[in-house]
């Protein structure tokens, strides 16, 4: 069975200019991943890790220059965004594929109120007059928890919280209930029962509609209570893949077992970043030859000098390390 998106092998690279000196680096580097109907993939990885270049190059935003495509597929519903003409692109973008931008004032126009941004999706990817289009608008605010929706149609965004744009940001994703959703930390600026909300009505929308969500975010909760599968990424690749709770419970990665031994405890400060493992993060414009995790892994031998392929370990899970380790005692209880 085909997948709804096959992402083979995408690799991007930016190439900035300062002064003489032009720095090359390679922000993805071959990156593969699918996801079917209704299912979430929970994209997680250290700040810089390539997890929003990543979502960008789906949807033809990549900043270009300095960025650039170098290769790669990216198959959805069988035809390859990467190689799409830029207005068929745009005609998915908004409508079958939507995007929450990490910052919210990417989504949205400072100049224009709220409820003009909102209708104007409907009035373009769903063909709606204007009154129909405002009445869609206030319902999908309403849907994100914005009280007062009709009234808050006519704020421009600067007249709103961070917390407020970032959840027009996501009703406007969801404007014409798009197949697949790629949410870049959406819940971030959020307090818990909004962000509980959200997620919510995430869930509700995959089950009636069949949604699939490739979720970004810092939130170890958040993926453990979303998502089917996990995709860790360093400097730009994958390290592991497979089923949320198989790799929740025996992470196979150094990296990975480092990021969920920092999943902030219940009697600890709640704010630790997930980022909290040892070491430096990985400077993308001197990456080592081999495996990109070796300065900071403890298990790094002479092997690690070579550049581990991600392979196959067991059952939709898959690993790019020379030294599987051994699953994780169970803590007793
Ligand atoms: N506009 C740009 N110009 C130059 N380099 C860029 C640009 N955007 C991203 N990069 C490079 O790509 C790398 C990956 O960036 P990306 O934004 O995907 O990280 P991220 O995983 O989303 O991090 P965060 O968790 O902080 O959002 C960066 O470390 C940087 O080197
Ligand atoms: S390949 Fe070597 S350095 Fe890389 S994560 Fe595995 S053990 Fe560590
Ligand atoms: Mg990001």
């Amino acid at each position: 069975m085909s997948h709804l998106l096959e992402v083979e092998d995408l690799s991007v690279r930016f190439e900035t200019r300062r002064g003489k000196k032009v720095q090359s680096v390679q922000a993805v580097g071959g990156l593969s991943f699918h996801l079917d109907e209704g299912e979430t993939l929970g994209l997680v990885g250290e700040s810089g890790s390539g997890k929003t270049v990543s979502s960008l190059s789906l949807i033809g935003l990549i900043p270009s220059p300095p960025g650039r495509i170098e290769r790669g597929r990216a198959l959805f519903q069988g035809e390859d965004l990467l190689a799409m003409a830029p207005s068929r692109l745009r005609r998915l973008r908004g409508n079958s594929i939507a995007m929450v931008f990490q910052d919210p004032m990417t989504s949205l126009n400072p100049l224009l109120t709220i409820g003009r941004q909102l209708t104007e999706v409907a009035e373009i990817h769903l063909r709606m007059g204007r009154r129909e289009a405002r009445r869609l608008a206030a319902e999908r605010l309403g849907e994100v928890g914005i009280p007062s929706p009709e009234a808050r149609l006519d704020a421009y965004p600067h007249e709103l919280s961070g917390g407020m744009r970032q959840r027009v940001g996501i009703a406007m994703a969801l404007m014409c209930r798009p197949k697949l959703l790629l949410a870049d930390e959406p819940t971030t600026a959020l307090d818990v029962t909004i962000q509980a909300q959200i997620l919510e009505l995430l869930r509700d929308l995959q089950e009636r509609m069949g949604m699939a969500i490739v979720l970004v975010t810092h939130d170890l909760g958040v993926v453990a209570g979303m998502a089917d599968r996990i995709a860790v990424m360093y400097a730009g690749s994958l390290v592991e893949t497979g089923p949320t709770e198989a790799v929740f419970r025996s992470p196979a990665h150094p990296y990975t077992r480092g990021l969920l031994g920092s999943v902030p405890r219940l009697d600890g400060d709640p704010n630790r970043a997930l980022d909290a493992i040892e070491g430096q993060p990985p400077d993308l414009a001197h990456l080592p030859g081999g495996c990109a995790f070796a300065p900071r892994c403890p298990g790094a031998d002479a092997e690690c000098a070579a550049r581990p392929p991600l392979d196959a370990i067991g059952e939709d899970r898959a690993l790019a390390c020379f030294h599987a380790l051994a699953p994780r005692e169970e803590p007793t209880r």
